[in-house]
């Protein structure tokens, strides 16, 4: 699978959101909206009416990034609402399957979040359920904060577990992804690059997304 790279809105202005998309368009490949609840996380965001207007007015599919209590209730909205990928906290779901299920039923990519210290090896079998494994490598809520070495291991397992299965499933991190840490990450079997302040903090936005992707391409081999 070849390197993704998925901006974080997070670091974005608020007020221009649009605008802030297209800065990066068409270079990523993907928008990353953090939907924070002040519950799940100790942060507040925004939610369905603003990713709503945003899938209608960018060009780049939505990766929503759900950092919110009772996903199972609310997930599904997102993909009605045009996200292109809905992934979900696996400590917040209580029916991870279905509501996996659920999320692919309205045409949405499923994706299930681990946290830094949770193990992966329990969701092994739940590798057919979803379409992208997202390995948080700091602990989610703010943008901004240093890249947790400490999961390069995991990442290291869960690509061996998704490759032993044959599983077309892409192994997404997010969290401290920058010029500094994004090869240690792609050596270790990341494909999908979450970038939040270090695409919108850069001069060149867009410039900064094709960097890390080369960085990223050379550093695990693939294209
Ligand atoms: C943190 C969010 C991330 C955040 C990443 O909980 O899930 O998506 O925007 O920001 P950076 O890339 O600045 O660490
Ligand atoms: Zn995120």
């Amino acid at each position: 699978m070849a390197i993704q790279i998925s901006p974080s809105i997070l670091s974005a202005d608020f007020t221009h959101l649009a605008d802030e998309a297209a800065a990066v368009s068409p270079n990523a490949d993907w928008l990353h909206v953090d939907v924070m609840d002040n519950h799940f996380v100790p942060n507040l965001t925004l939610g369905l009416p603003i990713v709503e207007s945003l899938a209608r007015a960018a060009d780049t599919p939505l990766d929503c990034h759900l950092m919110i209590e009772d996903p199972d209730t609310w997930a599904p909205g997102y993909a009605e609402a045009g996200a292109g990928s809905v992934t979900v906290h696996a400590k917040a779901a209580d029916a991870p399957v279905r509501t996996l299920r659920e999320i692919r039923n309205q045409g949405a990519r499923a994706g299930l979040a681990l946290n830094p210290a949770e193990p992966v090896e329990p969701y092994a079998d739940l590798v057919g359920e979803m379409d992208m494994l997202l390995l948080m490598t700091v602990e989610p809520g703010f943008g901004g904060q240093k890249f947790l070495d400490v999961v390069l291991p995991k990442i290291r397992r869960a690509r061996e577990i998704l490759d032993s299965r044959e599983a077309s499933v892409w192994l997404q991190v997010d969290g401290g992804v920058s010029s500094e840490t994004i090869e240690r990450a792609a050596e270790a079997g990341a494909d999908v690059f979450v970038a939040g302040s270090a695409v919108y903090g850069a001069q060149d936005p867009a410039g900064a997304v094709d960097s890390l992707r080369a960085q990223a391409a050379s550093a695990s081999g693939r294209g």
